[in-house]
């Protein structure tokens, strides 16, 4: 989703902010821009597409500058095109502002500025705040006040930057609902959307919150409310490093992701298990844990991947701990007015922690008493902050829109906050043994999976010009059916649905031909013979069949077109195993395409917009 970063201090800020883009891009986006001051001048570039092209348009235009800002744009009001492309000026082009967010009411703005003789250069709902800003300016404000009066007419969601030629030495910003972070240098100082586009300058940063206006200079950070309270914030050390947030040689971020998750799971699972007491320790619930146990009901609130995570958590929690659990989409959560209570759990989980619909979802849940628990990757993200209490999934940074390795981390999690439960309540120490035992056992088992990798992208050969997909599977298995659905959608553009195996005969069978491809999820559990009646009845109709099988099943290659084979696990914990080839099969396909795998059209990592 939209990008910001900016800078202020001693040094040509164009390749920083440049190359601060260049980090964000990851995010999704349909233009961008630039905005400096030069010779105390504004000077503005945009337009519509990469990052890339921007760069081609300014190399010869000899910029030099100490202040600027830029944006990546994902469009919402307005066409992507290089009028609706950030900076937005006001009409002598003295302001430039960059926005990430949507101003809700922002029509009747726009109709009143109109009235006093604004004009407009684009379709966007952003371009209003520059008119207001000048309006403010105009009445005798400096630029901190004026975004402050700004802000307080506005309602929506924002995450801004501002520069003014009047005041050449200072950035304004500001936030509600969308991320942004200071950074502190010497002799200069940032802003971002997300601290990868200006890791590789400092690792002192300051998270705005929302309701915040910072005024940042070259050597100064201070910020107000936009009620004009003066505040003090603390300064956070960034652990993640810029390797991390590299290819490191692989051709896409999302291969590297799906080839990291022995590591990544491994980090999910470092120093939490107690093995002699068959339990785990998580320190961010250890102020809770008496509480979540005695909770009548949970609630797993999520969107996207993270809603399929937290449908394998609804099996874990259900099977193990006993305590009846509901998994709700977000959007759908915060709109219904639930009914929520002290007595229920709330687990909200995602990937970045700033996803709008579930950061509304938990202000709800919270003002409505529940106990509000967070199961987070972005370390200090909005979601982390504003829980109760939580756990980390700690597979770090994820920079392809398609979650892989933030899927298989937040399994790991739901495990383990499982098994802490359960040993609380029913779950015999020998039990909970067994199962951390079998968790310990994944990563290797993950390695085993990925070395299937040329297998798979042969099978993706064969089916890369379908245009159709099933994706069956039952129990803990139905919503790694979704995932790998999902998966495939995203990156290849191929339409996929995935369903319980058993829901087939109600409907999807209907689809069935040599020309559909059914993928079934099929380890030996206790579903293994009801989910090979499946398979038959998509072959006596003429359908392509792969299945994902355990390492021992020979009988089912006398069924199936092919056959992925992957080493046996418990039930509860398969899933983290099966999405593997899934993910895989989904990434050859849409590479064979030659398809854009870590910036899939129309999507975002981090959707910071309902
Ligand atoms: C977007 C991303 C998905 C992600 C979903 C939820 O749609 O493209 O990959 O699963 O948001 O994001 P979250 O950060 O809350 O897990």
């Amino acid at each position: 989703m939209c990008g910001i970063v900016g800078y202020i201090g001693d040094k040509n800020c164009v390749p920083i902010l440049i190359n601060g883009l260049k980090r964000l891009e990851y995010r999704g986006y349909d233009s961008a821009g630039i905005g400096i001051l030069q010779d105390k001048k504004s000077l503005v570039v945009k337009n519509k597409g990469k990052v890339s092209f921007l760069e081609d348009r300014i190399e010869n235009l000899s910029l030099n500058s100490n202040i600027g800002i830029a944006h990546t744009r994902w469009a919402t009001h307005g066409i992507p095109n290089e009028q609706n492309a950030h900076p937005h000026t006001n009409h002598d082009h003295s302001i430039f502002i960059i926005h990430n967010g949507i101003i809700e009411n922002y029509a009747v703005i726009k109709k009143s500025l109109l009235n006093q003789g604004y004009k407009f250069n684009s379709e966007t709902d952003s371009e209003v705040l520059v008119h207001m800003i000048d309006g403010f300016i105009k009445n005798g404000n400096d630029l901190q006040k004026s975004v402050q009066l700004a802000l307080n007419e506005v309602e929506g969601t924002y995450g801004l930057a501002v520069i003014y030629s009047n005041e050449p030495d200072k950035i304004v910003a500001a936030r509600k609902g969308s991320p942004l972070v200071v950074g502190l240098g010497d002799n200069e100082n940032f802003i971002a959307s997300d601290v990868s586009a200006i890791l590789a300058h400092t690792k002192q940063v300051v998270y705005l919150e929302d309701g915040e206006v910072a005024l940042i200079t070259k050597n100064s950070f201070s910020a107000k409310t936009i009620y004009d309270k003066e505040i003090q914030k603390e300064v956070h050390e960034i652990t993640m490093t810029l390797e991390e947030i590299d290819k490191g040689g692989y051709p896409h971020f999302m291969l590297k992701e799906i080839m990291e998750q022995p590591e990544t799971v491994r980090n999910s699972i470092r120093g939490r298990i107690v093995l002699d007491h068959g339990t785990v320790k998580l320190g961010g619930l250890i102020d809770v844990v008496d509480s979540l146990v005695e909770k009548k009901r949970i609630i797993i609130t999520a969107c996207g991947t993270s809603w399929h995570s937290g449908l394998v958590g609804e099996y874990m929690i259900e099977q193990f701990c006993r305590i009846p659990t509901e998994v709700e989409y977000a959007s759908e959560f915060r709109y219904r007015n639930p009914i929520v209570s002290k007595d229920d759990a709330i687990f909200f989980v995602s990937q970045s922690g700033e996803t709008a619909d579930t950061l509304a979802a938990l202000r709800e849940a919270k003002m409505k008493g529940a106990l509000v628990l967070g199961i987070c990757n972005v370390v200090g993200s909005s979601i982390a902050r504003e829980t109760n209490a939580g756990v980390y999934t700690h597979a770090g940074p994820e920079i392809g829109v398609a979650s892989t390795k933030a899927f298989t981390s937040q399994l790991v999690v739901l495990a383990l906050i499982t098994l802490l439960i359960a040993r609380r309540k029913n779950l015999s120490q020998v039990d909970g043994k067994n199962l951390a035992e079998e968790l310990l056992k994944i990563p290797e088992k993950i390695e085993a999976i990925l070395k299937l990798n040329d297998k798979i992208e042969q099978i993706a050969e064969k089916f890369k010009d379908s245009s159709n997909f099933l994706y069956l599977g039952r129990g803990y298995n139905f919503p790694v059916a979704l995932e790998g659905a999902l998966k495939l959608k995203e990156i290849s553009y191929i339409h996929a649905e995935g369903y319980p195996a058993a829901e087939m005969k109600h409907g999807p069978i209907a689809l069935i031909d040599e020309n559909m491809p059914a993928i079934f999820i099929a380890p030996k559990d206790s579903t293994y013979d009801k989910i090979i009646s499946n398979i038959q009845e998509v072959k006596a109709r003429g359908g392509k069949i792969i299945a994902i099988a355990n390492e021992d099943d020979d009988d089912i290659d006398n069924l199936v077109d092919f056959s992925i084979k992957i080493p046996q696990t418990i039930r509860m914990l398969m899933p983290i195993l099966t999405v593997i080839p899934l993910q895989l099969l989904a990434y050859h396909i849409a590479v064979k395409k030659g398809l854009n795998v870590d910036q899939p059209r129309n999507l975002a990592k981090s959707v910071t917009v309902e």
